[in-house]
């Protein structure tokens, strides 16, 4: 088990593309698992792998974790790829772990189909709809070196990376120390509201 920093918003890693992976390794299996352990301890419901620094496409997720530290399905998507998407659109207010306490409404398809490799490097194909969905598509963005600000107005986008540059500057940004896994239990997390990816 391994709780790994974060990149954290500026930062060239997260506007680069990552690279597709070509074999599902035990290194893969053992980033996979370390991933969870930074998502869960950082109380997000996703993650991609260029959060941690590491530029290949795999992200993980669980949109279903209880505050108490119970958790739901995780799933693992290595060189996920959207398939389709539904016409219906979908608006929800997105966090990111790279960029703590901002929050901001995107809107992106109601459903998705993605094809995707699991950790067993079996191929898959699934659909995924409501909170999910708008999961999956954020970490396929992040793989691709989108992050959820460019969604939103420049305007917008620009007072968050401002006040990100500040945190950074006066050293104020730290997840671990101000809302610890371990110190979730105190207050009820509702997912849906204010999920980081
Ligand atoms: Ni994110």
């Amino acid at each position: 088990m391994a709780i790994l920093p974060l990149v954290i918003a500026p930062d060239p890693r997260l506007k680069t593309r990552s690279e597709p992976i070509a074999e599902v390794t035990d290194e893969i299996r053992r980033l996979a698992a370390d991933m969870f352990d930074t998502m869960y301890y950082e109380r997000g419901v996703g993650l991609a792998a260029v959060q941690v620094g590491v530029l290949v496409r795999m992200m993980v997720a669980d949109v279903e974790w209880k505050s108490d530290g119970e958790k739901g399905t995780q799933w693992v998507f290595i060189n996920p790829e959207i398939l389709s998407s539904s016409e219906e659109p979908h608006l929800y207010k997105e966090g990111c772990l790279s960029f703590p306490e901002q929050y901001a409404e995107v809107e992106r398809p109601q459903s998705v189909r993605v094809r995707f490799t699991d950790l067993q490097g079996q191929r898959r194909e699934e659909n995924f709809d409501g909170l999910l969905a708008t999961c999956v598509q954020h970490e396929i963005d992040h793989l691709n070196g989108v992050v959820f600000v460019d969604h939103i107005s420049r305007v917008k986008r620009d007072i968050i990376l401002r006040r990100l540059q500040k945190m950074k500057k006066q050293g104020v940004i730290s997840h671990r120390e101000h809302h610890p896994y371990q110190d979730h239990g105190d207050h009820e997390h509702v997912h849906g509201e204010h999920c980081n990816h």
